[in-house]
């Protein structure tokens, strides 16, 4: 049996290949708040894979997820339970490896938690408590051909410049339920475990989507009954099949045209707006442990748009509906940067309403013509440090994402050049001022 040592809060215990860290930790809820967040912090050395956390309450597994190999890093864990109390929280460590040693202390409780189901008032991140780390840089990552999956360079180009992954296809309905009842995860779960053996986050992408539906949806007039029923087996099968190993999902997406109406969809003409608040209701009971994002693309700036989304997001909560943060898009156009306090003011505006924020595809799209022109990469560069800082500044925005890994696959066409490597993985100027943007946190 490999030995390891570890200690939750400081206390050591003996080792195993599984370690089971005996001394539980009581978790205070306190009345009128079914919800906390256990933040805590892991030191792991000497380990080459990834070790795995697990955590239990009364029994059942409310957090799994695999540890960076090596450095320090924050974690928090949604703790939701029925009744205000004292609960005691159990942690087991995993990992295979006779050097490999992990530290597990407590930083804090409360703060930002998850919505209970039932509930009236989901109760949602506190500024003040947010767990403070810094902002993880994530990207799309593409896995539909066996070059991507074969294709070494890419790997390493993703695993040694991001810290999150967001499947830029294989999560969407038309791959994961390509036939009516009949679900296919090899894509999805490979990309997962990819993330996982290199210890990356999975932003799931993205349940409720007007777009890359199955024919056997599109194709068919649906009622009421059915479709919820076909919708609920489909979030439910999905989001449970990754429970405890998707941090969060994009439930909804793009679901408010430019006018700022309903967009028209399959599911709006069957179930009305209604399909929202189900989705996440489903969601949240699949794995209440993930944080449950309405996604869009034009909703940072000032429109009508933002101000349908707001209006939203502040209907779900009143409802007591379990959505915890507002995801920002921006696929924006090469032009002149808008200044960080602005984009700042555009992030608050959400945060403002209790949810966490994140920018989830961002990419910068330059004429072809100017794709070598200094001046344009300079605003580039610049465009997206704005992006950075502003996150950077708003304690409730808790990832950046942008939406390929390098220029040399992009949906906005390679000649756009719109991300942070060049197509042969060399760093951007722009790569270096986002991570400068985050140094600071
Ligand atoms: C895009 C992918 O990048 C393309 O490969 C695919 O052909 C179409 O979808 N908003 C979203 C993403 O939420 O899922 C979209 O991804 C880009 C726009």
């Amino acid at each position: 049996m490999a030995a390891a040592t570890a200690a939750l809060f400081a206390l050591p215990v003996n080792a195993g290949a599984t370690v089971v860290v005996r001394k539980a930790k009581t978790v205070k809820v306190t009345a009128g708040a079914p919800a906390t967040l256990l933040t805590m912090q892991s030191r792991a050395a000497g380990c080459t894979k990834p070790p795995r956390l697990t955590l239990v309450l009364k029994g059942r597994r409310i957090a799994h997820q695999a540890l960076r190999p090596r450095k320090l890093q924050h974690l928090s864990f949604p703790v939701v339970v029925k009744h205000a109390g004292t609960y005691k929280v159990k942690a087991r460590l995993r990992t295979g490896e006779r050097s490999c040693r992990v530290r597990l202390g407590l930083a804090a409780f409360g703060g930002p938690a998850p919505a209970a189901r039932s509930k009236s008032s989901p109760v949602l991140p506190d500024p003040m408590l947010a767990p403070k780390r810094a902002v993880p840089l994530g990207a799309a990552v593409e896995w539909r051909s066996l070059s991507w999956q074969t294709d070494s360079d890419y790997h390493r180009a993703f695993t040694s410049n991001f810290e999150s992954l967001t499947p830029e296809n294989v999560m969407k309905m038309e791959y994961l339920e390509p036939e009516r009842g009949e679900f296919d995860f090899n894509y999805a779960d490979s990309l997962v475990d990819f993330a996982a053996k290199n210890g990356k986050e999975v932003r799931g992408h993205a349940l409720v989507w007007h777009q890359q539906l199955p024919k056997w949806i599109t194709s068919k007039r649906w009622s009421r009954d059915e479709l919820n029923k076909e919708l609920e087996l489909y979030i439910k099968t999905v989001v449970g099949h990754y429970r405890g190993r998707i941090a969060e999902w994009d439930v909804a997406n793009e679901v408010i045209d430019n006018h700022g109406n309903w967009r028209e969809s399959p599911f709006y003409e069957a179930l009305g707006e209604d399909f929202v608040a189900n989705a996440f209701r489903w969601a949240h009971e699949a794995d209440p442990g993930a944080k449950l994002y309405l996604n869009d693309f034009d909703i940072e700036f000032d429109g009508v748009k933002a101000d349908k989304t707001v209006a939203l997001v502040k209907k779900l909560r009143a409802e007591g509906v379990p959505i915890h943060g507002v995801g920002l898009q921006m696929h924006w156009d090469e032009g002149a940067p808008p200044a960080p306090a602005e984009v700042q003011r555009w992030l608050r505006r959400y945060a403002d309403l209790g949810v966490e924020v994140q920018i989830t595809e961002m990419d910068v799209a330059i004429e072809p013509a100017y794709n070598q022109h200094p001046e344009h990469l300079e605003n580039q560069a610049k465009q997206y440090e704005s992006a950075a800082i502003a996150c950077n500044a708003v304690v409730q925005c808790t990832k950046f994402t942008v939406w390929g890994v390098s220029d040399k696959y992009t949906w906005r066409g390679s000649q756009t050049v719109p991300l942070l490597l060049t197509e042969s993985y060399a760093r951007k100027r722009a790569y270096e001022l986002v991570r400068g943007a985050f140094a600071s946190r």
